[in-house]
């Protein structure tokens, strides 16, 4: 049996009625850009993500160029990441003219390190006589990106304290993780809604996903929702009129109006992902599996309801380049993310990071494979893909 790492027709048919409502208003009002549906979908998500404010965009690439613009992060700047990420991540950073600093992962989590985190700032960056936290390459360290893989959200409170220690900004990557929460020291928080920012991606195959490109920032200060808006219209409010230079950032009100049908049924949908996390454990661990697998890490569960989101189901597999090739054989889905970490990627060579560097995401890199969490994988697909597994390392 052939298993979909994902198969977006089966929620489409939950949804299709009230979609094609929507478009078929989005088209007669003739309101496609900006307008009441983008309106009510960043109220909607306002109230979901409990964040200040939020501001829709083209993409989740865009809401974060539009945050590094906003914030004024550019050149001469830094800002610090992980290199196990999706590419835009560094590629925002790099495209606004600052400098990417990596940070290794923890092995357990895959995010990224706090304690790796500190040591960089330490060691790698050191004031200077004007109290100003600068790179080893002399650029001024503006910020820090924690991105919330796979939807797991960081530690996060031990990234906030050094944030706050150095002064830096967190602009939360939130690409994965909607509905993912966190137990901070405040109580529980949702990812998206921890940093002075964050930005969302709801490119179709994410856990909320647009019929095409879009995403959202947001932010907690009214005054940085404005900075938002204005970047994402090329600098201007009243029309030909720029104070500044932005883009065209905006996300279509047709998808604004799609993703507004789906957002109430995401808690579900994570909720279905989470279960079926829970059988994958349960299963591999009665096929004797687990001296070979190593099990996503849940370092939240128990604490809060949405700990994991599973926008990815990535385990760590002995022989993973082989097992890859099973799956294969056996028509099972299956994917890599990532399997080069950013450190090690061409376009950033320039940087001066060589092999070695960031063990830990090398690692990740080698020897991690996504397998189908989507929620409406059935049971027997499901079984399917535990057994073609077990059928590999027995
Ligand atoms: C971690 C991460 N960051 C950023 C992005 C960029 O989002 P988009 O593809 O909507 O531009 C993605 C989406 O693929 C992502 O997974």
């Amino acid at each position: 049996m052939a298993v979909p790492l994902l198969d977006l027709t089966r929620q489409y048919a939950q949804i299709r009625d009230e979609v094609v409502r929507e478009i078929d208003e989005v088209v007669t009002s003739q309101q496609f850009i900006l307008g009441r549906k983008v309106e009510e979908f960043e109220a909607a998500i306002v109230a979901a993500i409990g964040c200040g404010h939020a501001v829709g965009m083209s993409s989740g690439t865009d809401a974060q160029l539009a945050i590094l613009m906003a914030l004024g992060i550019g050149a001469g700047d830094a800002v610090i990441t992980t290199p196990y990420t999706f590419f835009a991540t560094a590629g925002c950073i790099h495209r606004v003219g600052a400098e990417t600093i990596f940070v290794d992962i923890d092995p357990v989590s895959l995010n990224l390190d706090p304690e790796r985190l500190a040591e960089c700032l330490r060691e790698r960056c050191r004031r200077d006589a004007d109290g100003v936290l600068r790179s080893a390459k002399g650029n001024r360290v503006r910020a820090i990106t924690p991105v919330h893989l796979f939807g797991l959200c960081c530690e996060m409170d031990a990234i906030r304290d050094l944030a706050s220690e150095y002064g830096l900004a967190v602009i939360e990557d939130a690409a994965q993780a909607i509905g993912a929460e966190y137990p901070s020291r405040e109580g529980t928080v949702q990812a998206g809604a921890i940093g002075e920012s964050a930005y969302f991606s709801f490119f179709p195959a994410k856990n909320l996903g647009a019929f095409g490109d879009a995403g959202l920032a947001t932010c907690r200060a009214a005054v940085d929702a404005n900075a938002l808006r204005l970047m994402r219209n090329h600098g201007m409010e009243q029309r030909y009129y720029h104070h500044q230079v932005g883009g065209n950032f905006r996300i279509d009100a047709l998808q604004a109006a799609i993703l507004q049908v789906k957002l109430p049924h995401v808690g579900t949908w994570n909720a279905a992902r989470r279960a079926n996390a829970e059988k994958y454990a349960a299963a591999f661990e009665a096929a004797g599996l687990l001296e070979f697998l190593t099990l996503p890490a849940t370092p939240f569960a128990g604490r809060v309801a949405e700990h994991h989101i599973f926008h990815q189901y990535v385990l760590r597999a002995r022989r993973r380049d082989e097992l890859l090739a099973h799956l294969a054989k056996h028509a099972i889905g299956h994917g890599v993310y990532y399997p080069v970490p950013l450190h090690l990627q061409e376009c950033f060579a320039y940087l001066g990071y060589k092999s070695g560097d960031f063990p830990e995401s090398e690692r990740a890199a080698a020897e991690t494979l996504a397998l189908p969490i989507f929620p409406e994988l059935r049971e027997e697909e499901q079984a399917e893909v535990v057994e073609v597994i077990r059928s590999f390392y027995r």
